[in-house]
C-alpha cells in the first residue's frame, strides 16, 4: 500500500467527438479535437516538462517550460496552449528544446532557496522534479543580485503557510481560487520580476476573502503554499480513498497517512461528487478525531446527577441490555426506542433500525433526518414516486437557469456552490429565494438575476404565485405534461393556482416580495432553457415543509424541467448520510427502500430473514417519543451519533423528555449535550476508524474506508452488534460488506450494490439494480417512477407562529461555512478562528430602535424560551427578520424555537420563530444554569471516587 498518484495530464480533456491524428516523438496518436499537445503527449505516455499547467485548470502558458517543436512551424510553441491538429508532427525532446528548458529552469532556481533537503515539500515538489527532468546541473547566476529570498512567511491561516520566497509566480493558486473555488481571493501583484501572489492589499490570508478551501495549496507546484500538518509530520507514505463525513455533498478524499496518523486529506480527482475539490471542513477539519475530549471508554451511572464511572465494554453493554429488558418487562415492549444517525454509515443505521424492529420488537426508530429533510421524502415520493433528488451534481453544468430556494450553498454545501458559481460565471442565470441576502446573491463575477427576499414562512405562497404566472401566462410545457403527468390532477392544480388569491399581486401583500419580481422570476424559470431548482432546509423546516416541496415539484413538472441533465428538483441534504439514513429504514413507518411497515409482503421478507415477527404498526417519531416520556410511557432510548438536546427544537421539552427516562444510552465521540441526560455512554468511532458507505445528496453511494484502528476499540457497527447480542438478538456479520450484502438483498433500489462494485466503479447512484447495473445519475428519464407525475394542490396556510406586539421579529436559523451542525466536531478544530460564537444578525433599523449596538449582548425571547447572544448588525437580513447559526451549545438557539412542525412529517419549524430582542448584560439565567448543570453532569469519577 503506497501513495496514490493521480496522473496530471497538464490540461483538461476535450469533450469533442471528433478525432484527429498527429505524431509526437515518432508515435502516431489519436485524440479528441481540442486536446492540447501536452495532454495528447501525456495520454500517450510522453511527459512534457511543465510548471504552470495542471489538468484541473485552464491552460495559462506562462512558464515556458513545455515548449515543443512542430514540423513546418516557426518557433517553439507552448504545448499546454497549443491544440492538436490533424497531421501535426511534434517533437518534445530536441537539443534546442533541452537548452531552452534548462535556461528557463536556471532562472527559476536562481531566485529560489536551495533548502531542498530540509524543505517540507522535499519529494513532493514539481519544481524539484522539473529541475531533474530538464537535467539542470548548474546555476550560473549567483544570489547576489535582486531576489525574493528574504520575504516573510504568512502563517496566519491555521492550516497552511504561505512562503513567498519559494513562489515562482506560476499563478496556479490564483487560477485555482478563481476557476475551482470561485472566491477570487488572490491576485498577482506587480509586474515582471516584481510579480508576487497577494491575498489582497496588505492582507494576510486570514484577513482576506479566503475561505480556506485549500484549492490553491493543492495547485501549488512548490512549497510556497504548504499544509502545516505536512510541515509538522512530514511527507505521507500511503493513501486510502474515503468519503468526507461532514455535509451531503459527499466529497471523495485521499487520506494521506504516515502509519496511523493522517498527514493531510487531499480531494480525490476521481470523486464524482467533488471532482477534486473540497471545502475547509473536509480538507482540514479532521483534528477532532484525535482531540483530547474524545471519550474512549464506556461509562455508566445510576442517576444523571452522578459522576460517570468508566467500565469495560462488556459491563456497559450487559448493563444496557439489562436496563432495556427491565424497562420492557415493567412498562411494555413499546417503552423503548432508538435513534439512528445521519452521520453514521448506511450499514450502521441499517443495524440500529434492525435492532429496534427485531431486537426491541417495535418500530420506535427515528433519525435526525426527521428534523431536516423528512418533507423531501414525503413531497417527492408523493409527486414523483421516489424520496430523493432527481439529478447528479454534474447536471448543474447543463443548467441555463438555477433557482436556489431556502439554501445557502456557499456555507452549507460549499463544493457544490463552487460548481454552481462556475456555471453561473459561464452564463447561467440565477434566481435566489431567501429571506437573507445570501452570498450567492452577489459574489465575485456572479449576480442573481432576481432575489426574492420573502418573509420567513411564506414559501408556499410565493412558489404558488410563481406557478400562477406560469399558468396564467401560458408558459406551461403542455407536451411534457400531457405525456408524463396525471391530466385530471393537472387541470385541478392549474385551476387552483390560477385563482386571483394566488397571483403575485395578492401574495406580495404579505410575502415581502414585489409582484413584478415574482412575475419576472417565473418567466425566467419557465422560458430560460434548462431550469434546475436547488433547495435546502429553508424549504423543509416549516409547518408547510412538505407542501413547499410539492410546490417545487409542481413547478418542475409544469415546465417540463425533469428527466434530463441540467434540470430537476435537487434537495441539498445537510449531513453526510441523511439520504442514506432515510434509505435504510430509519423512519418508524418505513423499512429500507421506503416500504411501509404495513406492507405485508415487505414485512414477510424481513421476518423470514431476521427470524422474528415484526410489528405492522408504525412506531413513535422523535417528538412523540419525547412526549410519551414526559407522559411516563416511554422510558429507554438508544441514541447513536446524534445530539438531540442541541439539535431538536424546544430544548426545554427535549430536556424534560430525556430527564423523564430511566435509561438513556448515548453513543458518540464526545460527551455531547444529550449525554448530560444519559445513564450509559458508549464511545463512538470517527469515519476514519471504520468501513462502510455514505449516500450523498445525489443518491451516490460511496465507500468509507478505515484508515486507522478505532481508538475506542470498536467501530460503531460493532457496538450495535454487541448490544444486540447482549439483548439476546444476535446479528452475525464479520464485516460491513456483509451488512451491505443484506441491504442489497432486501432493498430493490440497492439490489446491484456491493463493495466489489463500489471498489470497481468508485461510486454508484441508486437505483442500482438489474435495469441500471451501474446506477442512475438522473431520475425520471422518459417517465416518472410512480407512473404519471402527480400535481398536488398547495394551499398556503400561514403558520400559527405569528408576530405580534410581544414578539414582533421573525427569527430564522442557518449554518456557516466553517462550522458544522451542532459543532461537536468543528468546534474541536482550528475552524473556531472563523466562528468562535453564534451571533444574532439584526437589521440596522431593528437594532437602532432597540438601542442595540454591534457586539452588544442581546436577549432573544420567544413563546418557548429565552437565550442571549451577541449582535451582528447587518442589512443582509431585512427589517423584521433576525437570524442566527446554532453551532455553539452556549447559545442554545433551540431554546427559543417552538414545537410547531410540518403537518405531514413532524419536521420542526426551525425557520420561523416570533421573537423579541432587547439589550442584555450577558447570557440568560437559563444559559448560566444550564452550563452549571452540564459541567456537573460531565464529571468522570476519579478511580479513588469509584473505589469509595
Ligand atoms: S484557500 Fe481557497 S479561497 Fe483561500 S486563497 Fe486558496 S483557493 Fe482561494
Ligand atoms: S504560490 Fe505556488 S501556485 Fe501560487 S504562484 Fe506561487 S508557486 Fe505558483
Ligand atoms: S463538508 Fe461537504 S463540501 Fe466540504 S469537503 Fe466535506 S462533503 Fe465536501
Ligand atoms: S506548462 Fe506550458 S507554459 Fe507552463
Amino acid at each position: 500500500m503506497g501513495l496514490i498518484h493521480e496522473t496530471d495530464y497538464g490540461t483538461k480533456p476535450s469533450a469533442s467527438a471528433k478525432i484527429v491524428t498527429l505524431t509526437i516523438d515518432g508515435t502516431k496518436i489519436e485524440v479528441a479535437e481540442g486536446t492540447s499537445i501536452m495532454r495528447a503527449a501525456m495520454e500517450a505516455g510522453i511527459q512534457v516538462p511543465k510548471l504552470c499547467a495542471t489538468d484541473t485548470l485552464d491552460a495559462f502558458g506562462s512558464c515556458r517550460l513545455c515548449l515543443v517543436e512542430i514540423q513546418g512551424r516557426n518557433g517553439t510553441p507552448a504545448s499546454c496552449t497549443t491544440p492538436v491538429a490533424d497531421g501535426l508532427v511534434v517533437s518534445t525532446q530536441t537539443p534546442r528544446l533541452k537548452q531552452l528548458r534548462r535556461g528557463v529552469m536556471e532562472l527559476y532556481i536562481s531566485d529560489h532557496p536551495l533548502d531542498c533537503l530540509t524543505c517540507a515539500a522535499n519529494g513532493d515538489c514539481e519544481l524539484q522534479d522539473m529541475a531533474g527532468a530538464v537535467g539542470l546541473r548548474e546555476v550560473r547566476y549567483g544570489y547576489e543580485g535582486e531576489n525574493h529570498l528574504g520575504l516573510a512567511k504568512d502563517e496566519s491561516n491555521p492550516y497552511f503557510t504561505f512562503d513567498s520566497s519559494k513562489c515562482i509566480a506560476c499563478s496556479r493558486c490564483v487560477r485555482a481560487c478563481e476557476e475551482t473555488q470561485g472566491t477570487f481571493a488572490l491576485t498577482i501583484e506587480g509586474r515582471g520580476f516584481g510579480s508576487r501572489v497577494s491575498a489582497g492589499a496588505g492582507d494576510t490570508f486570514l484577513e482576506s476573502d479566503c475561505v480556506s478551501c485549500g484549492a490553491c495549496v493543492q495547485a501549488c507546484p512548490t512549497a510556497t503554499l504548504t499544509e502545516k500538518s505536512v510541515i509538522e509530520i512530514g511527507q505521507p507514505e500511503h493513501s486510502v480513498v474515503t468519503t468526507c463525513a461532514y455535509c451531503g455533498v459527499g466529497c471523495s478524499f485521499k487520506a494521506e497517512m504516515r502509519g496511523q496518523e493522517v498527514v493531510r486529506m487531499v480531494p480525490y480527482k476521481d470523486g464524482k461528487a467533488n471532482r477534486g475539490h473540497s471545502c475547509v471542513k473536509g480538507r482540514f477539519a479532521w483534528g477532532y478525531a484525535t482531540h483530547k475530549d474524545r471519550i474512549l471508554n464506556p461509562m455508566i451511572r445510576a442517576k444523571i446527577t452522578d459522576p460517570w464511572r468508566e467500565v469495560s465494554w462488556d459491563e456497559a453493554l450487559a448493563h444496557a441490555a439489562s436496563e432495556f429488558k427491565r424497562i420492557q418487562s415493567k412498562y411494555g415492549r413499546n417503552a423503548v426506542g432508538g435513534i439512528t444517525s445521519s452521520r453514521c454509515t448506511n450499514e450502521e443505521t441499517y443495524l440500529v433500525q434492525k435492532l429496534v424492529r427485531a431486537g426491541f420488537g417495535n418500530n420506535n426508530v427515528d433519525t435526525c433526518a426527521r428534523v431536516c429533510h423528512s418533507p423531501t421524502g414525503y413531497g417527492l415520493s408523493t409527486t414523483y414516486g421516489t424520496s430523493a433528488g432527481t439529478q447528479d451534481f454534474d447536471s448543474v453544468e447543463h443548467a441555463d437557469v438555477v433557482v436556489v430556494i431556502g439554501a445557502n450553498p456557499t456555507d452549507g454545501h460549499p463544493v457544490f456552490a463552487s460548481r454552481l458559481k462556475k456555471r453561473l460565471r459561464d452564463g447561467a442565470k440565477l434566481i435566489v429565494i431567501d429571506p437573507r441576502r445570501i452570498d450567492l446573491v452577489r459574489t465575485p463575477h456572479v449576480e442573481a438575476a432576481h432575489h426574492l427576499p420573502l418573509r420567513p414562512g411564506t414559501n408556499v405562497a410565493v412558489l404558488t404565485a410563481l406557478a400562477h404566472v406560469i399558468v396564467a401566462e401560458s408558459l406551461v410545457n403542455e407536451a411534457f405534461v400531457r405525456a408524463n403527468c396525471d391530466l385530471a390532477e393537472f387541470d385541478r392544480w392549474a385551476a387552483f393556482v390560477a385563482e386571483e388569491r394566488n397571483s403575485p399581486e395578492e401574495v406580495a401583500k404579505f410575502a415581502g416580495v414585489a409582484a413584478e419580481t415574482i412575475r419576472a422570476a417565473a418567466r425566467l424559470y419557465a422560458t430560460g432553457g434548462n431550469a434546475a431548482i436547488y433547495y435546502g432546509l429553508g424549504v423543509t423546516e416549516h409547518s408547510q415543509g412538505s407542501t413547499a416541496v410539492m410546490a417545487i415539484a409542481n413547478l418542475a413538472m409544469a415546465t417540463g424541467n425533469i428527466g434530463r441533465p441540467g434540470v430537476g428538483v435537487n434537495p441539498l441534504r445537510g449531513q453526510n448520510n441523511v439520504q442514506g439514513a432515510c434509505d435504510m429504514g430509519s423512519f418508524p413507518h418505513e423499512l429500507s427502500g421506503y416500504r411501509h411497515v404495513s406492507d405485508d409482503g415487505a414485512r414477510a421478507m424481513f421476518e423470514t430473514l431476521w427470524g422474528v415477527t415484526l410489528d405492522k404498526e408504525p412506531g413513535l417519531r422523535i417528538p412523540n417519543m419525547l412526549d410519551a416520556a414526559v407522559d411516563g410511557a416511554f422510558k429507554g432510548l438508544y441514541i447513536q451519533g446524534e445530539d438531540i438536546l442541541q439539535s431538536d427544537p424546544d430544548t426545554h421539552h427535549v430536556a424534560a423528555g430525556l430527564a423523564a427516562m430511566e435509561c438513556v444510552i448515548v453513543q458518540d465521540l464526545f460527551l455531547n449535550e444529550t449525554a448530560n441526560y444519559a445513564h450509559i455512554f458508549l464511545p463512538g468511532s470517527t469515519f476514519l476508524e471504520k468501513d462502510g458507505t455514505f449516500t450523498n445528496a445525489e443518491r451516490r453511494i460511496q465507500r468509507v474506508r478505515k484508515v486507522m484502528a478505532p481508538r475506542n476499540g470498536l467501530g460503531d457497527w460493532e457496538v450495535t452488534l454487541a448490544f444486540a447480542k447482549a439483548l439476546g438478538f444476535a446479528m452475525d456479520y464479520a464485516h460491513p460488506s456483509q451488512i451491505m450484502d443484506e441491504i442489497a438483498a432486501v432493498t430493490p433500489t440497492f439490489k446491484g450494490v456491493s463493495y466489489a462494485k463500489l471498489d470497481e466503479l468508485g461510486s454508484v447512484q441508486w437505483p442500482c439494480n438489474d435495469k441500471a447495473p451501474e446506477g442512475t445519475p438522473v431520475m425520471h428519464v422518459g417517465g416518472f417512477v410512480r407512473g404519471k407525475g402527480r400535481f398536488v394542490i398547495t394551499e398556503y396556510v400561514a403558520t400559527d407562529e405569528r408576530v405580534g406586539p410581544r414578539f414582533p421579529l421573525l427569527l430564522t436559523t442557518g449554518r456557516i461555512l466553517s462550522q458544522y451542525n451542532v459543532g461537536a466536531q468543528t468546534r474541536r478544530t482550528a475552524n473556531v478562528v472563523w466562528h468562535e460564537e453564534d451571533r444574532l444578525e439584526i437589521n440596522p433599523h431593528d437594532a437602532e430602535v432597540r438601542g442595540i449596538r454591534d457586539g452588544d449582548w442581546v436577549a432573544v425571547r420567544s413563546r418557548a424560551g429565552e437565550t442571549a447572544l451577541r449582535a451582528l448588525i447587518t442589512d443582509r437580513v431585512a427589517a423584521g427578520v433576525v437570524y442566527t447559526t446554532f453551532h455553539h451549545p452556549d447559545t442554545q438557539a433551540n431554546v427559543v424555537t417552538t414545537d410547531y412542525s410540518d403537518w405531514a412529517t413532524n419536521c420542526p419549524e426551525y425557520k420561523v420563530t416570533a421573537v423579541q430582542c432587547m439589550p442584555s448584560n450577558g447570557p440568560s439565567d437559563w444559559q448560566s444554569r444550564y452550563r452549571a448543570h452540564a459541567d456537573r453532569s460531565r464529571r468522570i469519577a476519579k478511580p479513588a471516587e469509584v473505589a469509595e
